[in-house]
């Protein structure tokens, strides 16, 4: 499709293989499957679900929500449903929203759904951003009771002002869809990966530091470090900069790509399925996308009590 080599892909961004979802296959399909499982391993039914999160740039529709979609299909009749927009870092904005719900006593437990599907906005001619993204889900519970992970601390961050560094120009009230706007390729995403390669270092070293600071832990606490996974070379150089050997980071880029809401709940599901419970006392996430924003969260292991678990 576009002139690149394997070798070019690998060395540049540590990705072997990606998955694309079918053509009839849209993101409230993908976010369904992986809702089930995570209502099945929370033990919960859906009409216990008071508020459905779903975290995607990549909604089946404008409106309505694929939040909705998802509450009818899973049959959550007594859940309220709203979608999050905060691109790849659309999971951590939804775990913070989640913890606030459930600490201020209005919810009780709350489904988190992140899904992509970025095939459908990926220009396929376009080499600097076809070779990246690929497509997923991952879900979660988050509950006022019950054992499993304590979301200790979450923090958050957003810089508007480098909006343009990743967009998808057209389709929007700004620049409706034309005829113009298709020819242009304006429906697909455009991304300066220089420029959004440094401010994701930076970024994302900084959010987990103020979110271990926050949670009064340092590096040394952390069994294990799940960050977005965009690119190896950003994994690496954050995890450098934090003192985390790479032994500790848990990585998903060689087989997906970047998922972008979902990734890192992929990471922490196939994370937790390979641990089987063990050595996973303290997890740091981090993610960074379109925004630009940002975020970092830790959560401890809990036996039960006031806790959040998946
Ligand atoms: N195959 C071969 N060559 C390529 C390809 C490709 N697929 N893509 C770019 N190149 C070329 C460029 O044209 C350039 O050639 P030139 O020097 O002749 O102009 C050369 O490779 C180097 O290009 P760079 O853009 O400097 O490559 P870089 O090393 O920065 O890697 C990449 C590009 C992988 C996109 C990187 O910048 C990156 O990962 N950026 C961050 C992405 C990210 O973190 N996204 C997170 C948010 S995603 C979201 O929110 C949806």
């Amino acid at each position: 499709m576009v002139e690149t080599t394997d070798e070019w892909i690998v060395s540049r961004t540590g990705m072997k293989e990606r998955r694309i979802a079918r053509s009839d296959e849209a993101t409230s399909d993908m976010g369904y499957l992986a809702a089930l499982r995570s209502l099945e391993a929370a033990q919960i039914s859906a009409d216990q679900i008071d508020l459905i999160l779903v975290a995607t740039l990549t909604p089946d529709y404008s409106f309505p929500s694929t939040s909705c979609l998802l509450q009818a299909r899973l049959g959550a009749v007594n859940a309220a449903a709203v979608d999050i927009q905060a691109a790849c870092t659309g999971y951590i904005y939804a775990l913070s929203q989640a913890k606030a719900y459930i600490e201020s006593g209005l919810y009780k437990n709350i489904l988190i759904v992140a899904s992509e599907k970025l095939s459908s906005i990926v220009d396929y001619e376009d080499r600097n951003t076809c070779v990246l993204f690929g497509d997923g889900a991952s879900a979660c519970v988050v509950s006022n009771q019950g054992k499993g992970f304590l979301i200790r601390h979450v923090s958050l961050g957003a810089d508007g002002a480098l909006a343009e560094l990743l967009i998808l120009p057209a389709g929007g009230s700004r620049t409706p869809t034309t005829c113009e706007t298709v020819a242009a390729k304006q429906h697909f995403l455009k991304m300066d990966g220089k420029e959004v390669f440094k401010h994701a270092v930076r970024r994302m070293e900084g959010a987990a530091v103020q979110c271990l600071e926050s949670a009064g832990l340092d590096a040394s606490s952390i069994q294990w470090f799940i960050p977005h996974q965009a690119n190896m070379r950003i994994i690496e150089a954050i995890a450098k900069r934090l003192g985390l050997e790479l032994e500790r980071v848990y990585l998903t880029i060689h087989k997906y790509g970047n998922t972008s809401a979902s990734s890192v709940g992929i990471a922490l599901h196939e994370l937790l399925c390979k641990q089987g419970g063990k050595n996973v006392e303290n997890i740091l996430l981090t993610a960074f996308g379109a925004g630009l924003t940002w975020g970092a969260s830790v959560l401890t292991w809990t036996e039960g009590g006031e806790c959040s678990h998946e």
